[in-house]
């Protein structure tokens, strides 16, 4: 298996470009099925979450290109409504085409994700909402089958902002007949961009961003061109390594509006963050200074998908910091490989006390899930000595080629593979 092998201590300097959002194409490509013809949408990134994606999109019946960033789909010969079981399994984000392939063929069939590293990850809010839409839910076993003769508008109230059954319940009603209110809906950035995609083809939404989206029904979808928004999650990663590492970067491409509630930690921390329009520069000199609470929540709070990463910086500061983890109940599996890198760090329930040490120790860690990795290479990057991460496909579903993006700002680090070394 594939390595990432890095030589710690060295501070990041120089400037990157931050790629799009993964957790925005993922929904954008599935809503691609719902138009009959060809879709180009630009700032796609090379992940392999993108990658089997767009498998699961030939699976289906669509024509799919790769021109570098930007991705053709050509939905006109959608004509498969089942979700090779294999596929699914390589990632849950299929479910995104549930929504889709109702709305374009009124009937799919799939399988349950199951659950990951981080959580049982459940998707009974995706069910509830198409069900009150008028799809009919069979479940035998693992396998799912909906239909639905039609669909129809309906007020729907979520009783968790879950973004995915947010992005499901919106995709699945833009072509139902009449009005849908989705209320308690996720809030993310990426929602946003979805509803801008979906009115791109002729949608009529309003409230993306907002705890309520209203979808007027359409007769149907045109084909688009359409481009992602920059990866929130990426650009938070790198902020943090930054600042983990004392260093000084520039990021273009980024929305700080994204990332207000990682912004304001991070300033809580000491780093200094300097921001013009699309452009940010973090810089750090100092170790960090401790937050005394951090709590994860549904956007605008602080995001989830960042908590594994600052609880690197965290172990590095002047004192005691507490991380509470309230949207995964398995997201603190990158604790025990950072203890052995010489963290102190307590776990009690759901939440995490932090003890900040003066250095960690390199080590040789295992990555057991896209961010968790994430942070093992900040730590990594911050510790003395050489770090081996290990697992690193579950970076690559979230990072386009990380060794390449972090040795552009200065940083150590070399991918091995069992064939070849570099
Ligand atoms: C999305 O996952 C993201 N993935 C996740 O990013 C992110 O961590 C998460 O939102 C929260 O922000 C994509 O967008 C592809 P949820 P999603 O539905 O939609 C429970 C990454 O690292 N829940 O908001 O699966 C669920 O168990 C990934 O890029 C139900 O109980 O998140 C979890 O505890 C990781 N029933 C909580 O809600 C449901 O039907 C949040 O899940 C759905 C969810």
């Amino acid at each position: 298996m594939e390595k990432l092998v890095i030589e710690g201590g060295k501070p990041l300097s120089g400037a990157v470009r931050i790629h799009g959002a993964k957790n925005a194409a993922l929904p954008i490509l599935a809503a691609c099925i719902m138009a009959e013809g060809e879709i180009t949408i630009e700032n796609v990134p090379d992940l392999s979450d993108i990658d089997v994606m767009l498998d699961i999109l030939k699976a289906l019946g669509c024509r799919t290109e790769r021109r570098g960033e930007q991705i053709i789909v050509d939905a006109l010969k959608v004509c498969e409504h089942h979700i090779p079981e294999h596929l699914m399994s390589q990632m849950r984000s299929s479910i995104f085409l549930m929504g889709p392939l109702l709305a374009r063929l009124g009937r799919v069939e799939l399988y349950q994700p199951g659950g990951c590293a981080i959580g049982e990850r459940k998707i009974d809010l995706h069910l509830r909402g198409l069900a009150a839409l008028g799809a009919v839910i069979e479940e035998s076993g693992s396998k799912i089958v909906c239909t639905a003769e039609e669909l129809t508008g309906a007020e729907i109230a979520l009783d968790y902002p879950s973004v995915g059954a947010t992005e499901n319940i919106m995709m699945a009603a833009v072509m139902a007949k009449g009005r849908t209110i989705i209320a308690g809906a996720a809030r993310e950035p990426e929602i946003q961009d979805l509803q801008h995609f979906l009115n791109r083809m002729g949608a009529r939404i309003i409230g993306a961003g907002t705890d309520t989206i209203t979808i007027d029904g359409v007769p149907e979808l045109m084909p688009c061109s359409y481009r992602i928004i920059p990866d929130r999650i990426v650009a938070g990663t790198l902020m943090i390594a930054a600042a983990a590492t004392k260093g000084n970067i520039t990021l273009e491409n980024v929305c700080p509006a994204h990332l207000t509630s990682a912004i304001h930690v991070l300033k809580r921390a000491g780093v200094q963050i300097a921001i013009d329009d699309d452009i940010m520069n973090i810089s750090s000199h100092a170790r960090p200074k401790p937050v005394e609470r951090i709590v994860t929540a549904p956007h605008p709070s602080f995001p989830t998908d960042l908590q594994s990463q600052i609880m690197v910086l965290l172990s590095l500061a002047d004192g005691v910091s507490i991380i509470k983890e309230t949207v995964f109940e398995g997201r603190f599996k990158h604790v025990d490989e950072l203890t052995r890198m010489g963290a102190d760090i307590r776990i009690d329930l759901s939440s995490a006390f932090i003890r900040g040490v003066p250095r960690l120790y390199g080590a040789t860690v295992e990555a057991t899930d896209l961010r968790a990795g994430a942070a093992l290479v900040i730590a990594g990057l911050a510790a003395q000595g050489t770090t081996v991460v290990e697992q690193v496909h579950h970076i690559d579903r979230g990072y386009a080629r990380i060794e390449q993006m972090l040795r552009h700002l200065g940083a150590n680090i070399v991918r091995t593979s069992p064939v070849t070394t570099e």
